[in-house]
This record gives C-alpha cells, sequence and structure tokens, in this order.
C-alpha cells in the first residue's frame, strides 16, 4: 500500500533551541515576520524575549497577541489585519494549539483569501500559503507538526477541521524550557490530549508503518514520564520527554488520523468551553472501552508500550489492561466527568442531538476501529456525564 507522509521540513529540538529563532526565519527567506501569540505570553515577557531575539538577528518582526482559546472565524479579523499592515512574509505561531492554529489559518487567509468555512474538510488544501514557524509552549496538541488548523465558526459554534499540507508549518521549534512554567491542570490536559494522539493515529483505520513507531515510541515516553511532570512541574527530564513525545504523536496523526475521541471532543469544546486535552480526556476511557474490541491486537500494542500489560499477556487481556490504566490515568490526573467541571445536565442532554451530528461530520469517527452509529455516539455522550 502506498501512503504518504509529511512533516515540518526543519524541526529544532532541545532546551534553548528558542535562541536560534532569528537564523531560522532568515533561513526561511523571510525578514519580516508576525508573531502570533495571547495576552498571556505577552503579559508573561516571553513573546518580548523571541521579539528581541528575531530583531537582534536583524529581522522586523512585528508582533500580535490576540490570539484567543479555540480561536474563531472572528477573532482572525484583526490578526489578518494586522499581518496586512506588517506586510508579513512570514507567520509565528507561539503558544499552545490555539495560537499556533491560527497563525495557519492567518497564513492561509493572506494569501487565498475567503472565509476560512471555504476551506473547512473535506476539501484538502494544498497552498499556497505564506510559511509558519510553530513553537509550542504545552506539551500536547502537536499542531507544530499537523497539517491541520482547527477554528471554531463564530456564527454555528461549530469547531472546523481544516487540512491539507497549505497547514504545515515550515519549521517547529521544540524548546521544553518554555514548558516549564505550565500549572499542573494544563500538563495533564495536554499530555493526555498527546496520548490520545498517539493511541489514535495507532488504532485509525488509516494507520500507516512510519507513524506506528513514532506512536509506539510516544505513548511509552508519556506513560514513563507523565504523572511525573503532573507532580512536579520542574522535572526538566519529564518535560524534555513529554515535548518530544507531543511532537512524535503529533506527526504520528497528521499522516494516520485521530479518531472517534477527537470527533466527540471537539463539540464538547465548542459548546461548553472545555479546554481540548479535557474533553479528551473526559471521553479517553469510556470510547477506548467501547472501541478496544475491533482492533485487539492494536491496542494490546499500545497497552505494552505504555507498560501497563507485558509480552507475556495474551492480546486481550493485554487490551483490557490499557482500558484500566487509562481510566487509572485519568483519576490519577483528577480528569473531572462533565458533571463535576460544572456542565448542567438538562443542556448537556439538550445539546447531544447537534453534538453527535457534529462529530459525524467531522470525520474523524470513521476512522474509529469500531465505526459508531449515531446511537452509539450519542450513549456514550451520555454515559460520560456524570
Ligand atoms: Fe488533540
Amino acid at each position: 500500500m502506498v501512503f504518504t507522509f509529511a512533516q515540518p521540513r526543519q524541526l529544532r529540538i532541545g532546551g534553548g533551541a528558542r535562541s536560534e529563532l532569528g537564523e531560522l526565519v532568515s533561513g526561511l527567506g523571510a525578514s519580516r515576520p508576525l508573531l502570533v501569540t495571547d495576552g498571556f505570553l505577552e503579559g508573561n515577557g516571553a513573546a518580548a524575549e523571541l521579539m528581541a531575539l528575531m530583531t537582534g538577528a536583524g529581522l522586523q518582526p512585528a508582533l500580535w497577541a490576540e490570539t484567543v482559546p479555540d480561536p474563531t472565524t472572528d477573532s482572525l479579523v484583526s490578526g489578518l489585519a494586522a499581518l496586512h499592515e506588517h506586510g508579513a512574509d512570514l507567520v509565528i505561531g507561539f503558544g499552545g494549539g490555539s495560537p499556533m492554529d491560527t497563525a495557519k489559518a492567518l497564513a492561509l487567509l493572506a494569501v487565498q483569501g475567503g472565509r476560512m468555512a471555504d476551506y473547512r474538510a473535506p476539501r484538502r488544501n494544498d497552498g499556497p500559503a505564506l510559511p509558519v514557524v510553530a513553537i509550542p509552549t504545552t506539551a500536547g496538541s502537536g499542531s507544530e507538526a499537523t497539517q491541520f488548523t482547527i477554528i471554531t465558526d463564530s456564527g454555528s459554534n461549530e469547531k472546523m477541521l481544516c487540512t491539507g499540507p497549505a497547514f504545515l508549518p515550515a519549521a517547529a521549534v521544540i524548546d521544553f524550557e518554555l514548558t516549564l512554567s505550565m500549572p499542573p491542570r494544563l500538563t495533564a490536559d495536554t499530555g493526555v490530549d498527546a496520548l490520545t494522539h498517539a493511541v489514535e493515529a495507532y488504532v485509525s483505520r488509516r494507520a500507516n508503518r512510519l507513524s506506528d513507531a513514532l506512536c509506539l515510541t510516544a505513548i511509552t515516553s508519556i506513560g514513563a514520564h507523565l504523572r511525573r511532570a503532573y507532580a512536579d512541574g520542574t522535572d526538566r527530564a519529564a518535560r524534555e520527554a513529554l515535548m518530544l513525545a507531543a511532537t512524535q504523536a503529533g506527526i504520528a496523526f497528521s499522516n494516520s488520523s485521530v479518531a472517534l475521541v477527537h470527533g466527540m471532543s471537539r463539540p464538547i469544546g465548542a459548546h461548553f468551553h472545555v479546554a481540548h486535552g479535557l474533553s479528551n480526556a473526559m471521553l479517553f476511557p469510556a470510547v477506548t472501552a467501547f472501541s478496544v474490541g475491533s482492533a485487539t491486537a492494536r491496542y494490546a500494542d499500545c497497552a505494552r508500550a505504555l507498560g501497563c500489560a507485558s509480552v507475556a499477556d495474551d492480546d486481550a487481556q493485554a487490551a483490557e489492561s490499557l482500558v484500566a490504566e487509562i481510566g487509572a490515568l485519568c483519576r490519577d490526573l483528577a480528569v473531572p466527568t462533565p458533571e463535576a467541571f460544572g456542565i448542567d445536565e438538562a443542556a448537556w442532554t439538550a445539546t447531544i442531538p447537534t453534538m453527535v451530528q457534529q462529530a459525524i461530520a467531522s470525520g474523524s469517527p470513521a476512522n474509529n476501529p469500531r465505526v459508531p452509529s449515531p446511537d452509539d455516539i450519542a450513549a456514550l455522550y451520555a454515559a460520560i456525564y456524570r
């Protein structure tokens, strides 16, 4: 079987890698980058550090720090204006998934115009777009290495998945030092997101041999380090391992796919403003239990990689131990149910039909080893509420 594999042309990986940003941008032929970030990273001085690095390298950077969590079509308007006003020739996405996804969307709109809804899946976007440099500050989304962006339609509240090489960063800076100040909740949610990427990419119907290896390596690393980083955010070895694992998982799912957890997670985030990693975590144990019997050997590989089963266990035992371990991990990381998160039960129940429809429309459930019916998805949403 022929498969296509794509990843950023250049990855700069390691503590302090951000100090090479100026040279990296120049090497891509750009001189007027727009640094896209959020108010938090502007306020704590991290954006100013990158601006100074680039200015010191002879570039003329501009800063736009108005990214919002779960970026919306409305939020892109002023970013696009800032980009055109500066005459930017490259866009830097600096932050968690939201600033990186925003940067990707702006880079495409800057060249092609139109509305993000024009570019939503199942359309495949081959370009052109301005080059993007992605600099993650969480170890989770993998957006630095994916050919996806997710933008919420301000009118319908739907999270639109947009795909294609046009959204693949030209380069990424993977500097774990940027993650050292993440609080435990964010460490947990982003870490579970990365683990979900790796497991879903491995069990996906669209898995391939190259992404498989990245998935298993990432699963092993996250299993060994996520609880450590959650307990002690200053654990540099754990932070470094999780950062690399998140990028590996990102490369993997960009070339394979995510599946049912992500398909069901996006509508929860859109309607109830639950952070992406957390809505994944709410779903991960139940969706894995639902799916595990349809790809037992694949889930067993994940269990052995995670360290909760051995070669002595048969596949069925190993797969069941994965379900148990994912549940235990989410408990150890204090993942709340939707009820405990504070979502009203009547609102949850009333929104299930819309969430089911949007989950299916995203295409992700069709990649799941066990392809769910609409009733299956509705039952899973109902089951995880409390
Ligand atoms: Fe994700």
